[in-house]
């Protein structure tokens, strides 16, 4: 039998042993073969990392009310990390109506991840009522204020469509290390997606060097990265609003970007080299985490934007999972998923995996089509201000909840892998 709504309660977990309790229970089902102690180490490992400001590990779980700080009592429970956020919002002049200008705003995007009911008291709805009260209780949060929450969900879409989320549809290239030749190319080639101009063309035909990004230069890539991911939000919701002038401002769409944190970064790195070193037992050291490409010709201002390419080791799946990469043309990102290619190969990890690649460019750089990405779904869920649905009441409450403009997307979603 399952417990009323009305007697349970979301508390963030304190007790030492209700955190070690969660812990085990999640090592249960996503680390079956790790022994408990070294789950637990990365687990310690994991909630130590300084991620930076917007970057704090919380466990909350779903207990009857009263009972937080015991062990048995907890019915479903999750993990969030408070992620850096972009959000921008195209307004209308008052006095005429066809002008517009882009507001951008920084944001809290709350990442939810490892969400586990207890065998034993599954299929009671604990796990849909934990993430309802979740959400709202972000929602009636004031300092910061959290308007977005993403998941990713690796038991298709349903669940958490009906607890709230919607599902981004996102695409993904998967390159096989060992059997795939990138095509031979010429290196005049601007790419489709970032409209590289024919100078930063020749100018990528005068020589580039690679520098490898480690945990002592990720942080200013990362800042630069972020100066221009705000420009380029700018540039793109006015180009949206000046191609349909005709929208309402509620049909508009906005657009969210979670922040590339080069904290976050070197946190991955961390993790990787715990996996590496105290689970596979692989004692060589993990020494970069991207490389960047530095052109030695003559330059175009545009060439002189970055370009470069971060990763995670996700060791336990054979997968190097690609974060960031920023390029101009089809060559550079060619020179960058070959460098990617090659690591992947140092580690014997069997695949490289980037998402949300620009269909063309992907074809021309590498052989291979994108396809949709399955088996791992991006969820994502807006939380108006000042609503909620009241106390444990779930899906008609939410259904009820009236929308602000939808989001459009989130990009750069991969960043909180590997963690
Ligand atoms: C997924 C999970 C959290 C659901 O917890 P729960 O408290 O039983 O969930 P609820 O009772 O609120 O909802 C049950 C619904 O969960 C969904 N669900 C549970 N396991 C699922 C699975 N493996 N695949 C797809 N859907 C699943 C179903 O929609 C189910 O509905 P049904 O009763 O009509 O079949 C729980 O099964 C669990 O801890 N699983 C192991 C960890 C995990 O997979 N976490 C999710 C990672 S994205």
């Amino acid at each position: 039998m399952s417990r009323p709504a009305a007697e349970l309660e979301i508390v963030r977990a304190m007790s030492p042993d209700v955190i070690r309790h969660v812990w085990l229970n999640n090592k249960r089902h996503f680390a079956p073969d790790m022994s408990d102690e070294l789950w637990l180490e990365r687990a310690a490992l994991r909630t130590s990392l300084d991620l930076g400001p917007g970057v704090e590990h919380k466990i909350w779980i779903l207990v009857p009310k009263g009972r937080a700080n015991d062990p048995s009592a907890v019915l479903s429970a999750a993990h969030t990390y408070d992620r850096a956020g972009l959000i921008s919002d195209v307004i209308k002049t008052e006095r005429k109506s066809d002008e517009v200008s882009v507001h951008l705003r920084d944001t809290i995007i709350v990442y939810v991840l490892l969400v586990f009911t207890p065998a034993e008291h599954r299929k009671r709805g604990y796990a849909k009522q934990l993430l309802v009260l979740l959400n709202d209780q972000l929602k009636r949060q004031t300092d910061p204020v959290v308007e977005l929450s993403f998941l990713y969900s690796s038991i298709g879409q349903n669940f958490y469509e009906s607890a709230g989320w919607s599902t981004i549809r996102s695409r993904e290239l998967l390159i096989q290390v060992s059997s795939h030749r990138l095509p031979e190319l010429s290196p005049s080639l601007p790419s489709q997606s970032t409209q590289g101009d024919a100078a930063a063309a020749v100018a990528d035909n005068q020589g580039i060097m690679m520098e490898d990004i480690t945990e002592f230069n990720v942080q200013r890539i990362t800042d630069d990265d972020i100066e221009l991911i705000r420009s380029e939000m700018r540039e793109r919701a006015l180009a949206n609003a000046n191609a349909s002038p005709s929208l309402s401002l509620s049909q508009s769409q906005r657009v969210a970007v979670i922040l590339p944190e080069g904290r976050l970064f070197q946190g991955q790195l961390a993790m990787a080299r715990f996996t590496t070193g105290r689970v596979a037992m692989d004692d060589r050291p993990i020494s970069r985490i991207g490389v960047q490409l530095i052109s030695t010709g003559i330059v175009s201002a545009r060439q002189q934007q970055p370009v470069f390419i971060i990763w995670t080791y996700l060791m336990p799946s054979k997968l190097l999972l690609i974060l960031r990469v920023r390029y101009q043309t089809v060559h550079q990102l060619q020179c960058l998923l070959w460098e990617a290619m090659k690591e992947a190969h140092k580690w014997g990890i069997t695949a490289v995996s980037l998402w949300d690649l620009d269909d063309i460019d992907a074809v021309a750089a590498t052989g291979i089509p994108n396809t949709d990405r399955s088996g791992c779904w991006s969820c994502l869920c807006q939380l108006p201000q000042g609503t909620s649905s009241g106390g444990g009441v779930m899906t008609q409450a939410l259904a009820s909840v009236p929308l602000a403009a939808p989001v459009e997307l989130v990009l750069n979603e991969a960043y909180i892998f590997g963690l």
